[in-house]
């Protein structure tokens, strides 16, 4: 098993932990042995998580319901964490929502406002009512950003700008803790199946063609998947303790290599 007690005992936080890349963390957290506390506004499936993870074990799981845009629910998630078990180890900034696709002209300063609450804020403020007890066990936070925090993305200025705060708060949240003993590191996700890659795919004019670019934009050919998430964050918490204020891509190499990139080529298949 990949994962095998690397963190028994320990306590770790997991923000959007319900479905896609969070429920992966929360797996493989699991299955390493640690109580893993995590969060969505929806109950059903947190629920049903819980008490799949329960039952597996050998770690644990508590569901605790969080809307990570009120600042209230986030208190609650942290103290709820420490009024059960005492002390908390690592936390995962995960929770996060990507807009519709809209060029600027179409996003209004309330909608940006709205996004970075949930994709920036939260992860702030989780890591502020977080971090004393943080600095007690020497812990660490694991930031999800995005790959497009990197290499941008088109239709979504407002989604990599919060990406792009959440990989710079980490460097500096990174300076700042490092003479408590907190690590704070970023993952910084490509293509990963999820439901929110799905939903988006399905908004789309042909769903099965959006897929298969999604899987062709990788130099791996495929996505990535919620437990190869999961375990690069076992990683980070678990084994990269002389790691602090990095940027790990989970990619697949989407990043590399020239690409047909201009907007006003017709025809790319020219340049061959
Ligand atoms: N999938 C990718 O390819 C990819 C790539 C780069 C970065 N990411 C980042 O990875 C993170 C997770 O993405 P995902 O693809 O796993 O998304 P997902 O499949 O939509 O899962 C998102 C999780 O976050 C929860 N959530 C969303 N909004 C929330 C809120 N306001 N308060 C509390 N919980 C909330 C969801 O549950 P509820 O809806 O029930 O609240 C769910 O558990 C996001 O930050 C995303 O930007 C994803």
């Amino acid at each position: 098993m990949a994962s095998a007690l690397r963190y028994k005992d320990k306590v770790t936080i997991v923000t959007g932990g319900s479905k896609g890349i969070g429920q992966g963390c929360v797996e493989v957290f699991v299955e390493a042995g640690s109580k893993v506390v995590f969060c969505s506004r929806g109950e059903t499936e947190g629920r049903d998580l819980e008490a799949r993870m329960n039952a597996q074990g050998p770690g644990s799981a508590l569901f605790v319901r969080c809307d990570m845009s009120s600042e209230d629910d986030i208190k609650n998630l942290i103290n709820t964490t420490v009024e059960k078990y005492g002390q908390i180890d690592c936390v995962i900034n995960n929770a996060g929502t990507h807009p519709p696709v809209r060029k600027i002209d179409d996003i209004s300063a309330d909608d940006f406002r709205r996004l970075l609450d949930i994709n920036l804020v939260s992860y702030f403020l989780v890591a502020k009512y977080a971090m004393p007890y943080l600095r007690k066990t020497k812990g660490c936070i694991l930031q999800d950003s995005s790959l497009v925090a990197e290499i941008g993305q088109p239709g979504s200025c407002t989604y990599v700008a919060s990406k792009g705060g959440v990989t710079s708060l980490t460097k500096a949240l990174a300076i700042d803790e490092a003479a408590n003993g907190v690590r704070v590191n970023t993952f910084a996700p490509g293509n990963i199946w999820t439901p929110m890659w799905e939903d988006g795919a399905n908004q789309t004019r042909d769903p099965e063609q959006c897929k298969r670019n999604g899987e062709n934009a990788q130099l791996l050919g495929r996505f990535g998947t919620i437990r190869e998430c999961g375990l690069t964050c076992l990683y980070l918490a678990a084994d990269a303790t002389f790691c602090t204020g990095i940027n790990i891509l989970l990619s697949g190499g989407a990043e590399l290599n020239y690409g047909m990139k201009n907007p006003l080529q017709k025809d790319p298949t020219e340049f061959l």
